[in-house]
C-alpha cells in the first residue's frame, strides 16, 4: 500500500487546495432560490386534499442551547413547503372554503425596531402580505383572538399535535381538544396530505434539490483530491462544509458523518475526531441543504489513495449491489425490490469472498448477511434527509409503488468491525458505504449524484497527486 510521505496538510495547502474550486463558487447563486409560485401551489395542492375544515400550521420554535445561545434556527419542513416563510415565531392557516382573499392566513412576529436591533430583519405583517401572498397577515399576539373565529362552524380541523413542544403553546393551540369535545368536530393531522405531496417533487423541487446535490457532489471530489494520511477527521468535515458555505449552502442537512479506521463500520458516527492513518478507509456521508432540500451523497475512500485487495474487494461488492439495485428502479418497481436486490449482491460478495458460508438463499433466509448489511438500502429524501412519505400506501396494502418525481437514496453497505468473531482479521475494520440520490422518471431512473467519482479507478485518479507538496508558493 503506497504511503505518500512528503505531503503535508495545513491551513496554508487547504486554502491552496480550495483555490481549485473557487471558480464554481463566484457565480453568486446564493439567492437563487425557490420560484415564488412553488409554495401556492403546495398551498392549493393541500388545500384541494382537505375535506373542509381549515388546517393549521406552526413554524419550528427557537430551541434554547445554553446561557443564552441557541440552536441555530431552521424552519419546520411542513411550514416551509406550505408558506415558504423562514421566521419563527408564525402560524399559517389555510381556510379552503372561505371566500377568495380569505384562505390563507399568516400570523407573524410584527415589526418591533428594539428586537431587530438584536436579531435582526423580520417580514412583518406588511412583508407576509407583500412577499409570501398571505391573503391576511396579523400579529402572532392576535392568534388567541383570531383563530376561534375562523373555528366557528368548521366541522374538521387538521392541526399536527405530533410536533408539539413545551415552549411552543398558545391558549388556542391548547384549546382546540376541548373545542373539539365541546363542538363534536374532529381534529386530523396534517401528516396524510402533507407527506403524500412531499413524496412527490416538482420540476422546480426537482431544481433545488440537484443543486444541494451538485454543491455535494463538489465537495466529495475536493475532499477526495485533499484526504492524506494524518489529517484528521474533523478537517475533512471542515474542508466539506466549507465547501458547502461557499457555494452559498447554509446549512448541512443532518451532521456529516466522516468515519475512518474503525469507525468507518459506526452507521452514524458523528464524533469524526479521529487522525486518519494510511491503511484506514473513510466513510463520508455528508448533505448540503439548499432552498430547505437536502443532499445525501455517501463516498468511501481509501485514506492512502489506493484500495488494498481487501479494500477492494469489499468496495466492489457494494458497488455491484448498488449499481444491480439502481438499474431495478422505474416506475412500477419498488423499494422493497431495490432492497433485496442490494442484499442478494451482497450476499453472493460475501460468500465469493469466504466471509458467509452456505448459499445465498440459506444466508438470506437466516438473517446471517445482516452481520455485515444491517440498515435499510432507501429512504425518501428532499427538504428532511430522511424525507416523509409512506413505505406502503395504504398501510399493511404492501410496498409503495415507485412514480416519477420520487427521489430517494440507494446506499447498500458492508461493515466489518474490528474483532468481528469469525471473521479473518485481514477484513477487520473495512467499513463501505456508497450512497447516491436517484429521481424515478417517466422512463427510469436518473442518478442526481453520479457527478462524485464511484468507480475504484476514478476514486483512484482524483486521489493521485491531492495534497500539496511540502513547499507551497506562498506558504510556510
Ligand atoms: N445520512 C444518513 C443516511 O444516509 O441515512
Ligand atoms: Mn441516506
Ligand atoms: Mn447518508
Amino acid at each position: 500500500m503506497a504511503v505518500r510521505n512528503g505531503w503535508i496538510v495545513n491551513a496554508g495547502a487547504v486554502a491552496v487546495l480550495l483555490l481549485a474550486i473557487a471558480p464554481a463558487a463566484a457565480q453568486n447563486r446564493s439567492h437563487a432560490g425557490p420560484p415564488d409560485e412553488l409554495f401556492a401551489k403546495h398551498r392549493q395542492a393541500f388545500m384541494e386534499r382537505m375535506e373542509g375544515g381549515i388546517a393549521i400550521f406552526r413554524a419550528q420554535p427557537e430551541i434554547p442551547r445554553n446561557g443564552d445561545a441557541g440552536y441555530p434556527y431552521r424552519q419546520d419542513s411542513d411550514f416551509y413547503y406550505v408558506t415558504g416563510f423562514t421566521e419563527p415565531g408564525a402560524v399559517a392557516v389555510l381556510r379552503p372554503g372561505a371566500p377568495e382573499g380569505e384562505r390563507f392566513v399568516l400570523f407573524v412576529r410584527p415589526h418591533d425596531v428594539a428586537a431587530e436591533i438584536w436579531t435582526g430583519h423580520r417580514a412583518g405583517v406588511e412583508g407576509a402580505l407583500e412577499n409570501y401572498e398571505a391573503d391576511r397577515a396579523y400579529g402572532i399576539d392576535s392568534l388567541d383572538l383570531v383563530i376561534p373565529r375562523y373555528l366557528q362552524g368548521v366541522d374538521r380541523l387538521y392541526f399536527d399535535f405530533s410536533k408539539d413542544h413545551p415552549w411552543a403553546h398558545t391558549e388556542a393551540l391548547q384549546g382546540f381538544r376541548a373545542w373539539a369535545d365541546t363542538t363534536g368536530a374532529q381534529i386530523l393531522g396534517t401528516d396524510a396530505i402533507v407527506n403524500e405531496l412531499r413524496l412527490i417533487k416538482g420540476p422546480e423541487e426537482i431544481a433545488l434539490l440537484q443543486e444541494a446535490i451538485d454543491i455535494t457532489v463538489d465537495a466529495q471530489r475536493a475532499a477526495m483530491a485533499a484526504i492524506v494520511p494524518g489529517m484528521f477527521e474533523y478537517e475533512v468535515e471542515a474542508l466539506i462544509e466549507y465547501v458547502f458555505r461557499k457555494r452559498g449552502s447554509p446549512r448541512v442537512g443532518f451532521n456529516s458523518i466522516i468515519g475512518s479506521g474503525p469507525n468507518a463500520t459506526i452507521l452514524h458516527y458523528e464524533e469524526n475526531d479521529r487522525r486518519m492513518e494510511a491503511d484506514d478507509m473513510v466513510v463520508m456521508d455528508i448533505g448540503a441543504e439548499w432552498a430547505y432540500y437536502t443532499a445525501d451523497v455517501t463516498r468511501t475512500v481509501p485514506v492512502d489513495g489506493e484500495f488494498s485487495p481487501q479494500e477492494a474487494a469489499i468496495y466492489q461488492i457494494v458497488l455491484d449491489a448498488q449499481t444491480a439495485a439502481m438499474d431495478i428502479v422505474r416506475p412500477g418497481a419498488t423499494i422493497r425490490e431495490i432492497h433485496v436486490e442490494a442484499v442478494e449482491v451482497v450476499t453472493e460478495g460475501l460468500i465469493r469472498e469466504g466471509l458467509l458460508e452456505g448459499t445465498v438463499r440459506e444466508n438470506i433466509e437466516s438473517g446471517a448477511y445482516r452481520r455485515f448489511f444491517m440498515h435499510a438500502t432507501s429512504h425518501w429524501l428532499g427538504l428532511d434527509v430522511h424525507d416523509v412519505g409512506p413505505y406502503e400506501a395504504p398501510p399493511g396494502a404492501g410496498p409503495r409503488i415507485l412514480e416519477p418525481g420520487m427521489v430517494f437514496t440507494i446506499e447498500p453497505g458492508v461493515y466489518i468491525a474490528e474483532g468481528m468473531e469469525g471473521v479473518d482479521p485481514k477484513w477487520w475494520g473495512i467499513g463501505v458505504r456508497i450512497e447516491d440520490d436517484v429521481l424515478v422518471t417517466e422512463s427510469g431512473y436518473r442518478n442526481l449524484s453520479a457527478g462524485a467519482p464511484r468507480e475504484i479507478e476514478a476514486i483512484e485518479a482524483i486521489m493521485v497527486g491531492r495534497g500539496v507538496p511540502e513547499v507551497v508558493p506562498g506558504s510556510e
